[in-house]
């Protein structure tokens, strides 16, 4: 039988309510997917919300746990009946009416900036915005700039306080685009046109990930967004599109490998660390290349440019890789002799 709340127990309870309070709070540094430190209009605008509803909850919660706490104590020498029970209290029509109108007010001014802001973030972009196709692959992001010709993977660049207008498809299963700090989150699903728009206030590199379950490398599947001065993406732009090297770099190799094969394959001494596909450890020793053809440079680049007209049906997807990457993949992939580092 409960007598009386000890007042230690509803300090520790006090402690615990406020800690939690405090550990909640964490800055992008520490915690880069959080929504709560907003970079860019769109995010501004669900974090109003989300905050109004935040800041009125802790209100609720602080009055409905005070009145608890109040009743607990001041009513418990009431008289109790015969098996030492408080006694039943039956219908309170005023008390019935206040608890239903006063969340239903509640409620009614949570869903005015709600429907606002749902209306503001599906309006059309207008058009200077700049267009980026975006497609979900089974691991990785693809992004097209169509109007600059440019195509990368994983890593999303974007001028800053220019407004991009997303186009997201998908290639194979429903992929959800995330980048938390920008924008919320909006599904890439095969063969339907999804759209989305945001913006970024300042320089910086965002961390993504995808937001819906795709497949065993789901957990792989992230993105950053680069979002940068004008004169910076545009010198990005340039070097996107200079032609290719004649020699490859394996350095740049390592780095392609880490950044877009890593979701898949494994590679000793690497971050690569991938379980869908086969290990590339010693893939310089290979007779042949995913057990079809045989292993030299120029089959490779093949490979790595096309898998599906090699070997159609594999599970290695069409990378939208550059021919510089090629090269540069090329010349990484024949340093792995099985010899770690
Ligand atoms: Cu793509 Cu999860």
């Amino acid at each position: 039988m409960l007598r009386r709340v000890p007042r230690w127990i509803v300090a520790v309870l006090l402690i615990v309510v406020i800690g939690g309070l405090l550990t909640a709070c964490g800055s992008a540094e520490d915690y880069p997917q959080t929504t709560l430190e907003s970079a860019g209009p769109h995010n501004d605008s669900i974090l109003g919300v989300y905050s109004l509803v935040w800041y009125g909850s802790i209100i609720v919660f602080f009055l409905v746990e005070g009145l608890l706490i109040f009743s607990v104590f001041k009513f418990r020498g009431e008289p109790k009946t015969a098996h030492g029970r408080p006694v039943p209290v039956h219908g309170n029509n005023r008390l019935e009416i206040i608890w239903t109108v006063i969340p239903a007010i509640i409620l009614a001014i949570i869903a005015v900036p709600t429907l606002q802001v749902i209306s503001e973030l599906s309006e059309a972009p207008g058009d200077d915005a700049m267009v980026i196709n975006v497609i979900g692959h089974q691991f990785f992001w693809e992004f097209q700039y169509p109007d600059l010709g440019v195509n990368t993977t994983n890593e999303l660049h974007i001028p800053v306080g220019q407004r991009i207008d997303l186009r997201l498809d998908s290639a194979d299963v429903i992929h959800s685009f995330w980048v938390p700090q920008l924008a919320g989150k909006t599904d890439a699903i095969p063969g339907r046109d999804n759209r989305m728009w945001f913006e970024a206030d300042a320089p910086g590199t965002y961390l993504g990930q995808c937001a819906e379950f795709c497949g065993l490398a789901h957990y792989q599947m992230l993105m950053t967004v680069v979002a940068e001065s004008q004169e910076d993406f545009d010198a990005w732009v340039a070097e996107e599109l200079a032609p290719p090297p004649a020699e490859g770099d394996p350095e740049e190799g390592l780095a392609i490998v880490e950044a877009q094969c890593a979701a898949c394959h494994a590679i000793e001494g690497t971050s690569a660390q991938g379980q869908v596909g086969p290990a590339l450890t010693g893939f310089a020793n290979q007779e042949l290349i995913a057990d079809v053809i045989e292993n030299t440079p120029e089959n490779l680049a093949a490979w790595l440019d096309d898998p599906q007209a090699i070997k159609p049906g594999t599970a290695m997807p069409d990378l939208p890789l550059s021919e510089a990457d090629i090269i540069n993949l090329v010349t990484y992939l024949e340093t792995l002799n099985g010899e770690s580092e």
